[in-house]
């Protein structure tokens, strides 16, 4: 049997000890003996709950135990998140977290003090809540190239297109209904703004690239000035609208085999019958294109007490499976800075007032792949053809002021 300790009995926390102890046959099978939860750290006490008995409010308590040998990080933030996972890497304590925030900003770190004190430092559950991801890519995808990652990343914005999309409802009312029903925060910027998708895009495209491909650096836009309108003329088109991360190898211009990475954050036109077309409501979807396999998709639940339960308590498999040593994860702490967004390519879907259209037509040319409206209507909308960035925004800025851009994938 495993001695373990949970970091953080809040949501996720608690449904790790859930699935420890529902599932504690299956754990049995992977782990003799099972893993116990022997402690449970939060400041809070839990006096209802039936593992009131194991919170301990002193981390001390924990690291002192001799016994503990893996513990799970489901505290979230920063501080003290790190110096806790830190000082029991030191103490050659495996930990395994769902915080993507730590991961993102420390993972190469705690990766290498880890490695330095024979235990590990896992965190499939930063990653697609419930969805085997990112250890599939290490492992069952280590030997292909990777040459693109798209996904879906954030259950709750996904939600909130998907009821825009059904319902033409709009983004604001939508948001507080999401709020209602406990699916967004309060405060919904991280997942609104896109910096949770773009958190975690960040960690896929490091372990893709094996650098570190920094947050800062990757272009993140939310999903705040989608409108109805914005749905109606993709609907009538074929297309739905998803946030996506998206990670893809870029062109190596200089020839000279530097690795370039484009990494984005940013909401797109999806064509109907493209795989993630599909992924509505909370769910994640996550498609790789590998030189090999080809493309692999990946499909679950992105969040939630137990799925994202489920993946953490994988990783605790994994590590108490190898105690003494260090489950490898290659991620050099040497930043690796992405294509800057100007010198991207995409695709551009463009609303403008129908007065500037024959300004709009002359500026774009044969810029424009396609034109969805019809002549008589108050608006002039397009599509353009696959062009870099920059150049798209130049030749906007002369034609006049957009109701809306959005990327097409
Ligand atoms: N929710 C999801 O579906 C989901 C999915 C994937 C990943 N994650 C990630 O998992 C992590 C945890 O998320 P969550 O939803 O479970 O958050 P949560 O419900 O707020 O749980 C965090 C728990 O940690 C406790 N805590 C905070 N600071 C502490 C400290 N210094 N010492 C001891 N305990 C402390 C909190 O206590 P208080 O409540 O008293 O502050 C709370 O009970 C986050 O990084 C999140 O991004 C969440």
């Amino acid at each position: 049997m495993i001695q373990a300790a949970i970091f953080g009995f809040g949501n996720i926390g608690s449904g790790v000890a859930a699935v420890l102890e529902e599932n504690c046959k299956q754990v049995a099978k992977a782990v003799p003996g099972g893993i116990h939860v022997k402690y449970i750290l939060d400041i809070r006490d839990f006096p209802d709950s039936p593992f009131a008995d194991r919170i301990v409010h002193d981390i001390d308590v924990i690291l002192s135990d001799p016994e503990i040998k893996v513990v799970c990080e489901t505290m979230g933030g920063k501080e003290p998140a790190f110096t806790f996972s830190k000082r029991a890497l030191e103490k050659g304590i495996s930990v395994c977290s769902s915080n993507k925030e730590l991961v993102e900003a420390f993972g190469p770190e705690l990766l290498r003090i880890a490695s330095e004190n024979h235990c590990s430092y896992l965190f499939e559950a930063s990653v697609g809540g419930g969805i085997p991801l990112l250890t599939p890519l290490l492992q069952n995808l280590a030997q292909e190239e990777i040459q693109s990652v798209t996904g879906i990343l954030n259950g709750t914005t996904n939600y909130i297109l998907t009821k825009m999309e059904r319902y033409g409802a709009d983004y604001a009312q939508v948001l507080k209904e999401a709020q209602d029903l406990g699916y967004a925060e309060r405060n919904p910027a991280a997942d609104v703004e896109g910096h949770d998708t773009g958190r975690k895009i960040s960690i896929i495209s490091s372990l893709i690239s094996g650098k570190t491909i920094r947050f800062d650096d990757i272009y993140t836009e939310g999903i705040t000035k989608i409108t109805p309108v914005d749905f109606t003329w993709a609907k009538a088109n074929g297309y739905s609208i998803k946030l996506l991360g998206r990670s893809k190898k870029a062109a190596d211009p200089s020839g000279d085999g530097t690795a370039q990475i484009e990494v984005m954050t940013a909401p797109f036109l999806v064509k109907e019958g493209h795989p993630l077309y599909g992924v509505c409501d909370v769910f994640n979807g996550v498609l790789v294109h590998g030189n090999m396999v080809d493309d692999v998709m990946f499909y679950g639940r992105g969040a939630g007490k137990l799925p994202t339960g489920s993946a953490v308590v994988a990783d605790m498999i994994l590590a108490a499976k190898n105690i003494g040593q260090t489950v490898p994860v290659e991620w050099n702490p040497e930043v690796l800075v992405p294509v800057p967004s100007g010198e991207c390519i995409n695709a551009f879907f463009v609303r403008m007032n129908s007065t500037d259209a024959e300004k709009t037509r002359t500026v774009f040319a044969d810029k424009i792949s396609a034109v969805w409206s019809a002549q008589d209507d108050a608006e002039f909308v397009f599509v353009t053809c696959q062009m870099q960035e920059n150049c798209f925004f130049d030749l906007l800025g002369k034609a006049g002021e957009a109701l809306s851009v959005i990327r097409v994938l």
